[in-house]
């Protein structure tokens, strides 16, 4: 009796080693953990943070599109850097037009360049993602938490995966949690991650539709979509002019800070996705509890939910390379 209870006790333990591994669809047979470089680059994170605050110091507006990079990386076949890969003939995550709008890929690669020269063929390029995302954060007034590092990087990019897998500003709140799901990300993960649109800008055609043709049949606008900022955003997003920028947080779109939560229970996010969050009682719950600050408690959940996200799908061990260029693949 007491040995089958052993090995009942035994097996529940093992599947409890394995459910994480399960569920972000680890392929390697290592966990990532923090410090991965110390004894190989232990320079790998001190240079990486050195040349994303030189960077932030003269251009701010790239943290922005540097902390999207992660999101878009590990939401496309996990955080292995597929979203860095060119392809000649325009097939890759990066020709996705999701992607068209990112930038900074020249900063990876500057950070790449420093650390090659440090320590070459060590740090992977989705590690740098990684940490060139908290850095970038931090720079401009976000938290600092600690990134968990060992992911290799991919050698596939597909431009139909990255339109499949990447979520659209238009989704409503039942496919947002469904595809953050998807990646093992929570509820919580997803109002928390949301409130990364406290920095960077949007092109007007990421949200256009809420000020015109909402409504198919009618043409309407939005009708969750506070009348006063409407009328704003219909000054700058005009019906057939050009595709103007516009501050995702206005006034404050190069801070990162906690204002995203006020601007969406004001019925003041900008795309449909931020305003969903007010469409489900967990998310919307954590709307309320942070619109008036809580500043301390956001930072720290956002560090969390960055490492959660950045454990979706990853290569260890042996599977996937250490790209040398992070644009290409070693055989190339
Ligand atoms: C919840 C689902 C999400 C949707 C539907 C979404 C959608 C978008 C869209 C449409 C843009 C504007 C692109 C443009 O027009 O230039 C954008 C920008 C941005 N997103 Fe998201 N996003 C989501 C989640 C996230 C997450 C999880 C993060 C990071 C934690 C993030 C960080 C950013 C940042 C920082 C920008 C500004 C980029 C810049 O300044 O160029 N987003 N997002």
């Amino acid at each position: 009796m007491a040995n089958s209870l052993r090995v009942i006790f035994t097996l529940f333990l093992h599947l409890l080693m394995i459910t994480p591994f399960i569920i972000h669809g680890v392929s390697g047979h290592y966990a990532l953990n923090i410090g991965f470089y110390s004894e190989l680059c232990p320079q790998a994170e001190s240079i990486t943070k050195r040349v994303i605050n030189e960077v932030i110091a003269i251009a701010p507006s790239l943290s922005g599109p540097l902390l999207r990079m992660f999101f878009h990386d590990c939401f496309v076949r996990g955080c292995d850097a597929s979203i860095l890969l060119n392809s000649p003939i325009k097939q890759a995550e990066k020709d996705a037009t999701p992607n068209l709008t990112l930038r900074g890929f020249q900063i990876i690669d500057r950070v790449k360049d420093a650390l090659e020269q440090a320590c070459p063929g060590i740090v992977s390029c989705a590690d740098i993602v990684a940490l060139v995302a908290r850095d970038a954060v931090a720079a401009v007034g976000g938290p600092h938490w600690e990134v968990e590092t060992g992911r290799r990087d991919g050698i596939i990019s597909s431009l139909n995966e990255a339109l499949t897998t990447l979520p659209s500003s238009s989704l409503n709140i039942n496919s947002l949690i469904t595809m953050f799901q998807q990646k093992g990300l929570t509820h919580k993960d997803l109002v928390v991650l949301s409130a990364g649109h406290t920095i960077g800008i949007s092109h007007c055609s990421s949200f256009i539709n809420r000020l015109y043709n909402f409504s198919v049949i009618d043409n309407t606008s939005d009708p969750t979509l506070d009348s006063e900022y409407m009328d704003k955003l219909k000054t700058r997003c005009t019906k057939d002019g050009p595709n103007v920028l516009v501050e995702m947080d206005p006034g404050s779109f190069r801070t990162f800070d906690e204002h995203y939560y006020e601007l969406v229970s004001k019925r003041r996010g900008l795309f449909r996705s931020d305003a969903a969050l007010l469409d489900n009682p967990e998310t919307k719950a954590y709307v309320e509890t942070h619109r008036y600050g809580n500043r301390e408690a956001f930072f720290r959940d956002f560090g969390v939910s960055m490492v959660n996200m950045g454990r979706i799908e990853v290569l260890t061990g042996n599977f996937g390379e250490v790209r040398k260029i992070c644009s290409k693949v070693n055989s190339l």
